[in-house]
């Protein structure tokens, strides 16, 4: 088949036509200006047990350096689709939203000093490690663990907003659990998308998203199991095995609960939004007071 034949009328339309859906996009969620107190929180703010509280404290503690490399991975290839007017927005959308889960993790962080767990020099090492790993791969690959990265957390965060209700007894930081789980879920498809728009989605695209990916569980799996043992001996709790085996029980059972979603990543046609978490989203929105009168737009 010909190509067709353009005008210059024609071109001048057609540049009119991009540059009206540019300036109509806008991104298709919102980013939330938070502004979380920590300075009361309880000590063991996750039921009451020192293990599973260090455990989510791990966790935490790899989001401000962690989602600082996922904006910066995407920022350096965000040229690349500028022609997608709707991608280039959620692209905008996501990096306001992480940015503003790196700051209040690192509030969070900084009240956990409190209780002696000096948990800023693991987000330090965070930052260190990320950016050789950075340092010594490419945009393709740095971009692809970010897409793995954020398929893992939009697995854990669905979990998280079925489960952390009462388990979580401090109210701030279990809604600081949830906004970011709810956020996290609005933006999981757009590294995805930019993936998928700048490499395709053929054999090599997809090897490559499948072998980054398994890297990438491997590295959280064995980083958030490191710091939590670290937070434990911080905590002189490190021989409570009352705990450790409280821990346990939640942790086989969830990741139990998540292995189905984490291998979904695996099949050639996977693609983010083919799960739908509207409604739990809509009600965890309303048990921690989100009205989207609250918002801001970033572009
Ligand atoms: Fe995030
Ligand atoms: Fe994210």
């Amino acid at each position: 088949m010909h190509p067709p034949i353009l005008f210059p009328g024609d071109v001048i339309m057609n540049a009119r036509i991009n540059a009206s859906k540019a300036t109509q996009a806008q991104p298709s969620f919102p980013v939330r200006r938070m502004d979380y107190d920590f300075s009361s929180i309880s000590k063991y703010w996750y039921d009451n047990d020192p293990a599973s509280t260090m455990y989510f404290t791990a966790l935490s503690l790899l989001f401000p350096e962690g989602e600082a490399f996922f904006v910066r991975a995407v920022r350096r290839v965000r040229d690349q689709v500028r022609n997608n007017p709707q991608l280039d927005k959620d692209i905008g959308a996501f990096i306001g939203q992480e940015a503003m889960h790196s700051k209040e993790h690192h509030a969070f962080h900084i009240s956990a000093q409190q209780y002696g767990l000096n948990p800023e020099s693991l987000e330090r090492f965070t930052g260190i490690l990320l950016k050789a790993i950075e340092k010594l791969s490419s945009k393709k690959f740095n971009l692809l663990a970010t897409v793995g990265l954020e398929h893992y957390t939009a697995v854990k965060v669905v979990q998280m907003m079925r489960s952390v209700n009462e388990p979580m007894t401090d109210d701030t930081i279990r809604n600081l659990w949830l906004w970011h789980s709810v956020e996290e879920t609005e933006h999981k498809a757009v590294a995805f998308d930019t993936y998928r728009a700048i490499y395709g989605s053929g054999l090599n695209a997809y090897l490559s998203r499948i072998s980054v990916y398994t890297l990438g569980l491997g590295l959280i799996l064995s980083v958030s199991g490191a710091y939590t043992v670290i937070l434990m001996q911080r905590d002189r709790q490190l021989f409570n095995l009352k705990s450790w085996r409280k821990f346990a029980t939640l942790f086989t059972r969830t990741y139990g609960q998540m292995l189905p979603q984490f291998l979904d990543y695996y099949r050639p046609s996977f693609h983010p939004n083919q799960t739908d978490e509207q409604d739990l989203v809509a009600q965890t929105k309303i048990k921690i007071g989100i009205h989207e009168a609250d918002t801001a737009q970033l572009s």
